[in-house]
């Protein structure tokens, strides 16, 4: 048992994590769904041990001088991008992410995505709805096929990987662009490391695997929107701040790119309102890692991890130096 230390959990989050931790150390808990404002996570986090944070919750600099003790900070996420990693390890504090537990679950929705979008699944489903069917009909709501398509693939980690390996199973020629060649994993499903003009040109489908970098802010903008084919249909399920969302609506309203399958924004809950009105577009309110398994492994590793560093005991998936240490 950790002797009075107290861990800040930040949201509720599947009850294994939770009690996992409970039983091990003093929990303070956001009982809520809705993310605690600035002040309620000043007030929870200031005198933890630990913290279980999610990637709504903006933990920077300042924020971690007004917690002397925290010595852990699990994001209950892979993408980091809400914690300043940086500041952290200033102050010594070990950062987690929950990688490798989410990769099939969310390589899972992205090819639903790809489907959706490619065969009009919301549309359709949409169509009978409101009493449009009214007999099979040889030219009603095609869609495109995918056998034989390329899928271009922006960022070839660990989900980018497991979509290849999905939609070689369907037939299709697989393209990445990453900054590291990873020329096994390419191997096993066929896929063809380019240059990233040529993933924008040759792309049927192009999807998005990549991590926020402040680098790579709005890498899918207007330029890129119009050196797509017409045909394409573009996915994300990585983060909003890839794209430029408004420019988006743009190439899509004008038939630049064909349709679009979004399960994140890039200024979430917010999305662009022309977005919902447009038929060839899918939305989805970012549930990659939305199934019971994977959302129990999630919080089952960020628990660990705070576990393991409040016992004085490496880390398990850290990402930075202090939790290599
Ligand atoms: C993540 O883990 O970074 C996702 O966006 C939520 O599962």
């Amino acid at each position: 048992m950790g002797d009075g230390l107290k861990v800040a959990v930040t949201r509720r989050i599947p009850s294994v994590g939770l009690r996992m931790l409970r039983e091990e150390f003093e929990v303070v808990l956001h009982d809520s769904d809705k993310a605690p404002g600035r002040e309620t996570l000043l007030r929870l986090m200031s005198d933890a041990d630990g913290a279980v944070t999610l990637l709504s919750d903006a933990i920077d600099g300042a924020l971690l001088d007004a917690c002397p003790r925290l010595r852990i900070v699990a994001n209950h996420a892979v993408g980091y991008e809400n914690v300043d990693v940086e500041a952290a390890t200033a102050r010594g504090i070990v950062v987690t992410n929950t990688p490798g537990v989410l990769t099939d679950a969310t390589a899972d929705l992205t090819m639903a995505l790809m489907l959706a979008a490619a065969r009009r699944i919301v549309e359709a489903d949409r169509f009978m709805r409101v009493g449009k069917y009214e007999g099979w009909d040889p030219r009603m709501l095609r869609g495109m096929d995918l056998a034989g398509r390329t899928l271009g693939i922006f960022g070839f980690g660990r989900i980018g990987r497991a979509v290849a390996r999905r939609a070689a199973a369907f037939g299709m020629e697989i393209i990445y662009t990453d900054t590291a060649a990873s020329p096994e994993a390419a191997q096993q499903c066929g896929a063809r490391r380019v240059e990233f003009d040529e993933l924008l040109r040759q792309s049927d489908v192009l999807t998005v695997h990549s991590p926020y970098l402040p680098e790579l802010h709005q890498r899918f903008g207007a330029a890129e929107f119009a050196a797509m084919k017409p045909t394409a249909l573009f996915l994300n399920t990585a983060r909003g701040k890839l794209m430029d969302e408004a420019a988006l609506a743009a190439a899509l309203r004008a038939r630049q790119i064909a349709a679009a399958g979004l399960d994140v924004y890039e200024d979430e809950p917010a999305f662009r309102p022309e977005l919902a009105a447009m038929d060839n577009v899918v939305l989805l309110p970012h549930i990659g890692s939305a199934t019971w398994g994977t959302r129990d492994a999630m919080a089952e590793l960020a628990a660990r991890n705070v576990i393991e560093v409040l016992h004085a005991r490496p880390s398990l998936t850290p990402v930075n130096e202090v939790g290599k240490s």
